[in-house]
């Protein structure tokens, strides 16, 4: 390993800097090329060195190489899936009523309304984040994934794990930041993930939090060969709490003992999801023991063992009672309608934006309307 070009460790700047060199350079051979020089004990070797002369060496808390978001592919060793819906109350019965043989736990956690997210462990350190895409691949966001300040670059154990959850903007932060930019959070935490550069007028990765929802553990063939054996659970709930000891942090989730339960947790989401800090869309169901999900399996959509609950759309009517401009910092010019105050969906509506000039016309509302609110 030692060779030209070598400084030796009596000259600690150049010793860092080379370290630091030789990590990025067999990272990239390793994580990207699969094309490995070294041993994992020879790639260890500089690690500790370099970790022993500066603790705090930025190379320390990064693996891989970090390509442009977007500019690569991923393809997902465990396919992305999507939720089967429901919007009654009879549907999370029959929910229970198909998926339970005999007395069987569920699980529910928020649904939040982010955009989902797999990061790739390897021996425990993050080396790759990609998008949902179609749910067999997506993009690379590993760039921006490691902006978000909880997302953690070592799980502190050297496991192989693919972890999914959802990223969101805090509704604080959108609030104070960046409700002038766009009327949704979603559409921020998505685009803040796939930029590029961080561009005037759209969101910082920073900005953003994980919620994991999912974790897959790759069979032995695909492991790394020094990787630490999966931790052996029976239920869902077990691992989210084992997840959340490595440094992750879960959705919150709550586990019933059937569909009556079930049903009373979306009447307390609802009752507090004006004040949760995250925009949420409903209450996700799923069978907490690992074993029954194999039993139930998979349709090509989405699981058997999972239901999507999403709250009813909420409508309520008010008056119109005036039109106003409102001048951007970006200084484009907005019409605000001012409404009598009107609760919808747990908050309470006095404004409402008009988007555009034309936006106005296509309506043809008149001061003093009758107009009907719909919060989505
Ligand atoms: S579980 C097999 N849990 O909803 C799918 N999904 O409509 C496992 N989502 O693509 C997903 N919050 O991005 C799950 N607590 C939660 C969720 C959640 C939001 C998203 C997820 C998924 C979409 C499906």
């Amino acid at each position: 390993m030692s060779g030209k070009g070598e400084p030796d460790a009596s000259d600690v700047a150049a010793r860092t800097n080379w370290l630091a060199e030789q990590l990025a350079h067999h990272s990239h051979l390793y994580y990207n090329l699969a094309a490995p020089l070294l041993s994992d004990s020879e790639f260890d070797k500089l690690w500790d060195e370099l970790k022993q002369i500066d603790p705090q060496h930025p190379q320390l808390s990064k693996v891989g190489s970090d390509i442009d978001p977007g500019s690569r592919k991923v393809d997902h060793l465990f396919a992305m899936r999507s939720l089967d819906k429901a919007t009654s109350d009879d549907e999370i019965q029959h929910f229970a009523t198909e998926t339970t043989l005999e007395a069987e736990a569920f699980l529910s956690q928020p649904k939040l309304d982010g955009s989902a997210l797999s990061l790739e462990y390897r021996l425990g350190r993050l080396v790759r984040a990609a998008t949902r895409g179609s749910g067999e691949r997506g993009e690379d966001v590993t760039k921006n994934a490691r902006r978000i300040p909880n997302i953690p670059e070592n799980l502190g154990l050297k496991v192989d794990a693919h972890i999914r959850g959802e990223v969101v903007m805090p509704l604080a932060i959108f609030e104070v930041k960046y409700r002038e930019i766009s009327p949704n959070p979603r559409n921020l935490a998505a685009g803040a993930l796939r930029q590029k550069h961080t561009e005037k007028g759209k969101a910082s990765a920073t900005d953003l939090l994980f919620q994991a929802y999912d974790v897959k553990f790759p069979t032995a063939e695909d492991r790394h060969p020094d990787s630490e054996n999966p931790p052996q659970m029976k239920a869902d709930s077990e691992l989210l709490e084992w997840l959340s000891k490595t440094g992750i942090e879960p959705a919150p989730w709550q586990v019933h003992p059937d569909a009556a339960s079930m049903i009373s947790t979306t009447i307390e989401w609802k009752n507090q999801r004006s004040k949760y800090k995250f925009e949420i869309d409903g209450v996700v169901f799923k069978v907490d023991s690992l074993a029954k999900r194999e039993l139930l399996g998979m349709t090509a959509h989405h699981p058997r063992w999972a239901l999507a609950w999403k709250f009813p759309p909420e409508v309520a009517s008010t008056v119109l009672l005036d039109i106003d401009w409102q001048t951007g910092r970006t200084g484009t010019v907005t019409p605000v309608a001012r409404l009598a105050p009107q609760m919808v969906g747990g908050v309470t509506v006095e404004n409402a934006t008009l988007h555009n000039v034309g936006e106005l016309d296509r309506l043809g509302i008149k001061i003093g309307d009758k107009v009907r609110l719909v919060r989505r």
